[in-house]
């Protein structure tokens, strides 16, 4: 059976990061006699200097008729004005909404190697396997902006709203895969101050009586989660939670990995179709270097694999191989510790393929 994957390379160190990943499925497609079709597009930065647009109809296109999407990142200083209308950021948020992708997927793995790369102490890190489900099409990023001017200044507001549908879909992705994991649920909000949250907690806790009471389930406000993620991460399976705290939690919990260059992330809908990128940024102040560590999106290309080409056995290769690397000692410079070898991203990307 043929798969289309729509390739957005976007800006900074995306293009460096994604090319490493296209060479890996190439290599996959090779190893499991998979028949992929990778096509690019054009997203971010680099989309709005060739075309006006972060996220041109082309693109849109090109990612609804494909199976899944590969992106590496968006923006860069070139494109930072706050006041501009046009902003790098909307053409991934857009691209979010406009394909559903509503359960975005963030886990946290340690490779024993990598325990010294991290700011917390070894203890600490030792048995966390955790993963968070962020909200992605939802709350206070797509709620209403305004910006306003009256007698006594400027003001303004970005609304945060959430239906009870938009809640339970992202919760019942989050308890199923905490299904297959280690049984545990724990609701991230901030119900003793958002409406919002109070939605979440009752609408979540109904849901999980009725659908998954096989599982333990717990919640937890968001800043107590803040410290007890440094406290105990160990202590997590699953957190399901809305957009911003998401956004925020997971660049924290990127630190136990040692490095924001080691998280993928999966962003999934009611379908197969799903978007994969690393969570980490663009980087500009080292793109175009060979300097970035492209684990992320190799490992996010292994997700795609699993969850929209349901392909265990070539998302497993891919992930061992990742494994096999780092233990060859081809790393990247972030991951290097001491007078450790550091080799390119290219290099890194090429020792992957050769594990596959
Ligand atoms: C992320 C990023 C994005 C977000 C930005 C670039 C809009 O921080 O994917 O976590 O906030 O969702
Ligand atoms: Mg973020």
């Amino acid at each position: 059976m043929g798969f289309t994957i729509a390739v957005l390379p976007g800006d900074g160190i995306g293009p460096e990061v994604v090319a490493e990943g296209v060479k890996v499925l190439h290599a996959v497609a090779r190893r499991f006699a998979l028949d992929l079709t990778l096509e690019e597009g054009l997203i971010g930065g680099i989309a709005i200097d060739q075309t006006g647009e972060p996220l041109p109809p082309a693109t849109v296109a090109l990612c609804q008729s494909a199976d899944a999407v590969l992106l590496g990142a968006v923006g860069g200083p070139k494109w930072d004005d706050p006041t501009a209308k046009v902003r790098p950021e909307q053409g991934l948020l857009a691209i979010r909404k406009t394909l559903g992708l509503f359960a975005n997927l963030r886990p946290v793995t340690i490779h024993p190697l990598l325990v010294d790369a991290s700011p917390l102490r070894p203890e600490r890190l030792e048995g966390v396997d955790l993963l968070v489900v962020r909200e992605l099409t939802g709350g206070i990023y797509f709620g209403e902006k305004r910006r306003e001017r009256d007698a006594a200044g400027e003001w303004a507001s970005d609304l945060c709203l959430y239906t009870e549908a938009e809640i339970v879909r992202v919760v019942r992705v989050a308890a199923s895969l905490a299904r297959t994991r280690h049984g545990k649920l724990t609701l991230v909000d901030k119900a003793n101050v958002l409406e919002t949250s109070r939605l979440w907690r009752s609408v979540t806790t109904r849901l999980m009586q009725e659908e998954f009471s096989d599982l333990s389930y717990d919640w937890m406000l968001v800043d107590a989660c803040a410290m007890h993620l440094l406290r105990k991460p160990s202590d997590f399976d699953v957190i399901v939670t809305e957009n911003m705290f998401g956004d925020i939690l997971t660049d924290e919990t990127s630190m136990l990995a040692g490095s924001m260059g080691m998280l993928p992330s999966a962003s999934l809908g009611e379908g197969h179709k799903g978007l994969y990128e690393p969570i980490h940024g663009s980087a500009p102040d080292i793109a175009g270097q060979g300097k970035a560590n492209p684990f992320a999106t190799i490992l996010s290309c292994a997700m795609l694999l699993r969850h929209s080409l349901q392909h265990e056995a070539a998302a497993r290769a891919v992930e061992a191989a990742v494994s096999a690397t780092l233990e060859a000692g081809c790393i990247t410079g972030d991951l290097a510790r001491g007078d450790q070898a550091v080799a390119t991203t290219a290099a890194v990307g090429d020792a992957v393929v050769m594990r596959i």
